[in-house]
């Protein structure tokens, strides 16, 4: 089979990531891609099997590795990723997420005042940089970035964002532009640490995620370098995601009255739709692992050891086995915990951040619903690849009295 990440075409319409992925599930729930050279993951059992045994599938031949922070927990598959993930565990659990919805509301204010005067004054408005600014603004807070620094982090955002490493081929000349970007970023890091390290010794409280992960170095293989990747690990993860997220919400709502409708009237329907958006249009469509231990059956396949494995998070939401009609996006749907979304991941490397995530684009979006009836998508684009799904920019307008 014919394959790549790129997209085919101009993307005109969100669901269109259904269309791209229905020539790869049928070739089977497991299938060995010989461009990849890996096995392809994509029945939601099999995904899920390969999510939950972690022992057996790892993470340290990851082609991410590189991109991301090299010793981030997701990279790691044994007590190293325990130790790591507990450092920030308690802050990103649902109920640590629900005292910070009073700041993540401060926050989302700011940039809803600037979109409002934009649409009032008839002018486009580019949400992606909106949403870009409004997450690096939460994770510069929850990192204590100083003020001074954070158009800076908006700009290696921006730029790491719009360049995500399966987008890109040999000697495009972004690569150097996001090489520049990532150096800058894990060199304002370090000199972050030392000021972090500073205010540890002089006995300051673990206030913020930043002084939390500096306090753990020491612990059993938390260096100084394990520290940096992971603040790193931290910075990508939780940004460009959810920006693709907050795009697709918008696309998806704009384009489909009915549920906009439906959120609107019933604001309780709004963790529905966004559990469903995930399933429907996740926003990771692709991660990987390799096969670490003995070959083993997995979906009527024989796995080698050592072999490479791309799970396709997306595919296994549209695995008609677990969900009727899967591609029908349907807000009633509530599937129940055994079968929920995959687009978080499962098990042992689950998105740390997804409660964090679905209470950033919560508060975003709820005081709006009532006005985006009055929105219009001017234009649209979603990058080169559907490996991250989701506008990398997209403009909106006010709709004109007259249409
Ligand atoms: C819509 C937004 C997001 C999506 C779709 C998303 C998706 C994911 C997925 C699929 C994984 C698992 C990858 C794998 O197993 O290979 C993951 C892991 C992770 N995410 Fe997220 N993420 C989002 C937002 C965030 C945010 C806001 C944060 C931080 C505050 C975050 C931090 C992390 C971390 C640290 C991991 C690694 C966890 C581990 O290895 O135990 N993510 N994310």
């Amino acid at each position: 089979m014919d394959f790549n990440f790129s997209l085919p075409g101009s993307v005109t319409d969100g669901s269109q990531i259904g269309e791209i992925l229905a020539p790869i599930r049928e070739q089977g729930p497991v299938f060995w891609n010989d461009t990849l050279q890996g096995w392809m993951i994509c029945g939601y059992d099999e995904v899920k099997t390969v999510f939950k045994r972690h022992r057996e599938f790892q993470n340290g031949r990851s082609p991410q590795r590189s991109a991301f922070g090299y010793d981030a927990m997701l990279f790691h598959d044994t007590g190293l990723h325990n130790r790591l993930r507990a450092v920030w565990a308690n802050e990103v659990l649902p109920q640590a997420v629900n005292q910070r919805l009073e700041l993540l509301g401060r926050i989302a204010k700011t940039r809803h005042a600037i979109v409002r005067e934009k649409l009032a004054a008839d002018e486009a408005v580019e949400l992606v940089a909106v949403f870009q600014d409004y997450t690096t603004d939460i994770t510069t807070t929850l990192m204590d970035v100083p003020d001074q620094r954070r158009a800076d982090f908006k700009r290696w955002n921006a730029i790491i964002s719009g360049t995500s490493q399966l987008a890109l081929l040999p000697g495009d000349p972004r690569i150097a532009q996001r090489d520049e970007a990532r150096a800058e970023l894990f060199g304002f890091l370090a000199t972050e640490m030392e000021r972090h390290k500073q205010m540890v010794a002089s006995g300051s409280p673990l206030s913020n995620l930043t002084l939390m992960m500096i306090a753990a170095e020491g612990q059993e293989g938390i260096t100084g370098q394990v520290v940096l990747d992971n603040l790193v690990n931290l910075f990508l993860g939780a940004l460009d995601t959810t920006v693709r997220w907050m795009g697709s919400i918008v696309v998806h709502l704009l384009q489909n009255p009915d549920v906009l409708a439906a959120v609107t009237c019933d604001p309780g329907l709004f963790p529905d739709f966004l559990e469903e958006l995930q399933r429907h249009q996740s926003v990771v469509q692709v991660t990987t692992r390799h096969l670490e231990t003995e070959d083993m059956e997995l979906g009527g396949q024989t796995l080698r050891k050592g072999d490479m494995i791309y799970i396709m998070p997306g595919l296994a939401g549209r695995d008609g086995e677990i969900f009727p009609e899967p591609n029908r996006f349907d807000i009633a749907r509530r599937p129940d915990s055994e079968k929920s979304q995959l687009g978080f991941g499962f098990g042992f490397h689950q998105c740390l951040g997804m409660h964090l995530a679905r209470a950033e684009v919560t508060a975003f979006f709820k005081p709006l619903l009532e006005e985006m009836r009055d929105w219009d998508i001017a234009s649209m684009d979603y990058g080169a690849s559907w490996s991250l799904w989701g506008p990398v920019a997209l403009n909106i307008r006010r709709r004109s009295t007259s249409s």
